[in-house]
């Protein structure tokens, strides 16, 4: 059975690689030619996933990539694993969907099996992909199948991968379920069949909408304790020594990622085309977006509290990425908080060990990340942690830092004492 992933981003070069190491002759179809090359030469660019493992697969001849999609008329199963973004409307954005689904249509041959990966709305395979491949004159079942199969990889997650993550499938006929879950149990630990290929798409939503929710709950109530002068954090921790019926989620400076922020907005609007309003997701989306400007808040106060104004202040930023231990920027909300302190008239600089260079869109301007040196350190007015990187010693920025604002509650332990009074926390 040769295997093939179209999209070699985040969630398809794991997968890929799990199909290689499984001995499956695995191709990545990829339209990024840098991203061709680094495989072919056996170099991995995400960090979940090391450079011996692609020099091992690609040595052995279980794993290639190429461009050239006609090769996909080899392949038996076929796997699309490319972007969903939104439009600036916020519309769901399957552009790149099918523009895979236009090259799987060119090399269609009877025998193939196609699986969805991508996050997108309930009805993309059945309504979207099935016609497509339907007009090409093959029948479903007899011909090929089909199968939509969402992905929960968790970037930067030590415990979780794609072997031990449960995989759901849902084909858009039971046949199709049947031989998809076939090919995912030959390296999935736990694969769960779900009834349709709706079942599976609405899985993954209700999934990421669930996270959306809870976060915006919480982020809401670090406002709200803000206001009342209570510590979110001993709030939530208290609560987590419930055994049941709560599970504890954590504020942050606001969401970021490919998944999060976005695939909420793919379930509203598949209930606005039939005339239902989501409330909980707009309403999530709100609370979750305004977290950039109370961070904004925070640190207004605190350097006020020195006797200091925004403007001309010296902001250290610790850490751009939208979560600890990787290197993703998509969506992160450290841009909105650097732009939105940017217009206060702070010079604002950043440290972070997996991000050496950003982009603000606002002005077109790039930033460097700084060495985290003793006097850039000490000389800033005011240190703002947005991503909790493991490898970053706090206590050695709190002892230098004459202010801190604390996003991710990662000075839990060094509070009070000698330090207290200078880390204003989220
Ligand atoms: N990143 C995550 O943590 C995560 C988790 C679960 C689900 N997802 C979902 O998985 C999907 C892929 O996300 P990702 O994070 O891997 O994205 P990514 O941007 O990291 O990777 C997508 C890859 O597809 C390539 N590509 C785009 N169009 C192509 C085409 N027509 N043919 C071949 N290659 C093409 C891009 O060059 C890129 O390398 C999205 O729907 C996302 O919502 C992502």
């Amino acid at each position: 059975m040769r295997i093939s992933v179209i999209g070699l981003g985040y969630v398809g070069l794991p997968l890929a690689v799990e199909f290689a190491q499984g001995g499956f002759v695995t191709t990545g179809f990829e339209v990024d030619e840098r991203k061709v090359r680094a495989i072919n030469r056996g170099e991995s660019y995400i960090p979940d996933v090391n450079s011996t493992q692609v020099a091992e697969a690609v040595a052995a001849k279980k794993l290639s990539a190429t461009s050239d999609f006609t090769a996909l008329k080899n392949q038996e199963v076929i796997i699309i694993c490319v972007p969903t973004p939104l439009r600036k409307t916020k519309d769901p954005d399957v552009s790149f969907i099918l523009a895979a689904a236009e090259k799987i249509q060119d090399s269609l041959r009877p025998g193939q099996l196609i699986i969805l990966e991508s996050t997108t709305y309930p009805g993309t395979t059945d309504e979207v992909l099935r016609p497509m491949f339907d007009e090409k004159g093959l029948k479903i079942d007899e011909d090929y199948f089909l199968a939509f199969s969402p992905e929960r990889v968790d970037p930067g997650n030590e415990k979780f991968n794609t072997r031990n993550i449960p995989k759901v499938v849902g084909g858009v006929t039971p046949a199709s379920t049947e031989v998809a879950s076939a090919v995912y149990r030959e390296i999935v630990e736990k694969v769960h069949c779900a009834s349709s290929a709706r079942v599976a798409e609405a899985c993954k939503l209700l999934e990421n909408t669930y996270r959306a929710v809870n976060i915006a709950l919480v982020n809401e109530l670090a406002q709200l304790c803000y206001t009342l002068g209570l510590d979110t954090w001993e709030v939530i921790a208290a609560a987590a020594t419930k055994p049941f019926g709560f599970m504890p989620f954590y504020p942050g400076p606001g969401i970021g990622g490919h998944c999060i922020p976005l695939d909420p907005h793919y379930l509203s609007w598949k209930a606005r085309m039939h005339g239902f309003e989501a409330r909980f997701i707009s309403l999530a989306e709100e609370v979750n977006s305004r977290m950039p400007e109370h961070v904004v808040e925070l640190v207004t106060k605190g350097l006020n509290q020195h006797r200091k104004p925004v403007n001309g202040s010296k902001l250290l930023i610790i850490g751009v990425a939208y979560k600890r231990d990787i290197d993703d920027m998509r969506e992160s909300p450290a841009l909105a908080i650097i732009e939105k302190l940017q217009r206060l008239g702070a010079e604002v600089s950043y440290h972070d060990p997996y991000v050496p260079e950003i982009r603000l869109e606002a002005n077109d301007e790039r930033m460097r990340s700084v060495d985290l040196k003793d006097e850039t350190v000490s000389r800033a007015d005011c240190l703002v942690i947005i991503t909790d990187h493991r490898k970053i010693d706090y206590a050695w920025l709190v002892e230098r830092a004459q202010l801190l604002v604390d996003t991710r509650n990662t000075t839990r332990d060094l509070d009070g004492g000698r330090f207290g009074g200078k880390i204003i926390r989220l």
